[in-house]
């Protein structure tokens, strides 16, 4: 069974190539279940009720997110109405909106988590023990659990990963917009890599227009951020799932956008 897992889709030029490349892979891959980051998917800031509709329009069976997706005022309300799209589970308690859904067909009942790391990120509570906690939680039919670990540090995110190496199928990291190339698979089982890495524009600082970054940087003074123009790549996963709940093989997916 493969799962497709997509990083940050990061405004129009990565709605676009998400949906210029999802065709070629859902025939490649037959996905079970397609699963992307969505927290910057509207012009690099958070979500809307008409830009989840449009990626779910896609084939995009459930949205994760991470810090950025409290960025429209809308989203207080409408992720509390849409269980596709999650939000960090480690937030204090109260905090609008699911961190677990689960998808069920003939083949498997596949649960995706989402949870946030604290290193160099907020004041969040501890995502191992949280993680230990929805897991205990999870329904008894449940085969497979993808994990989206939105987060900064890779040691924290190796270490979030080996913690649960063999109890869950996957550990993917998110949140840094730069793709890594350790992608495996753990010695218990689980797939792993450290950051899917981002889908939206190639050329800009994060997604962003590099003229505001680097003015940034060189006065300390805040701009007004702008989703870069140009080329955009696609960044993500196909993962082969095993009946035992296991990986067998994780695969990097990377594409440019068609000129
Ligand atoms: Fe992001
Ligand atoms: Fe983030």
């Amino acid at each position: 069974m493969n799962v497709l897992v997509l990083g940050d889709i990061f405004g129009r030029p990565g709605r676009r190539v998400v949906a210029q490349h999802l065709p070629q892979l859902k025939e490649a891959f037959e996905p079970e279940l397609i699963v992307a980051n969505g927290e910057n998917a509207a012009g690099g800031f958070g979500l809307t009720k008409k830009v989840a509709e449009e990626l779910f329009s896609l084939g995009i069976h459930v949205l994760t997110s991470g810090n950025h997706i409290w960025d429209q005022k809308e989203m207080y309300t409408y992720i509390g109405e849409e269980p596709r799209i999650l939000r960090p589970a480690n937030y204090p308690p109260g905090v609008p909106g699911s961190s677990v859904f689960i998808h069920r067909s003939e083949r498997a009942s596949v649960a995706v988590l989402n949870l946030m790391g604290r290193v160099f990120m907020a004041d969040y509570d501890c995502p191992f023990r949280k993680a230990d906690q929805l897991l205990q939680e999870l329904p008894k039919d449940v085969t497979h659990v993808i994990v989206d670990f939105h987060a900064e540090a890779t040691s924290e995110k190796i270490a979030f990963a080996r913690y649960l190496d063999g109890r869950v199928s996957a550990v993917l990291g998110t949140h840094t917009h730069v793709a890594t190339a350790d992608q495996q698979i753990l010695p218990k089982g689980t797939a792993y890599v450290t950051d899917l890495g981002m889908c939206g524009p190639v050329h800009g600082i994060l997604g962003v227009e590099p003229d505001v970054v680097i003015n940034k940087f060189l006065t300390q003074l805040p701009g007004r951020f702008a989703v870069a123009k140009g080329p955009a790549f696609l960044n993500g996963v196909a993962i082969m799932l095993k009946n035992d709940g296991t990986a067998e093989e994780i695969v990097r997916l990377h594409f440019k956008n068609f000129s």
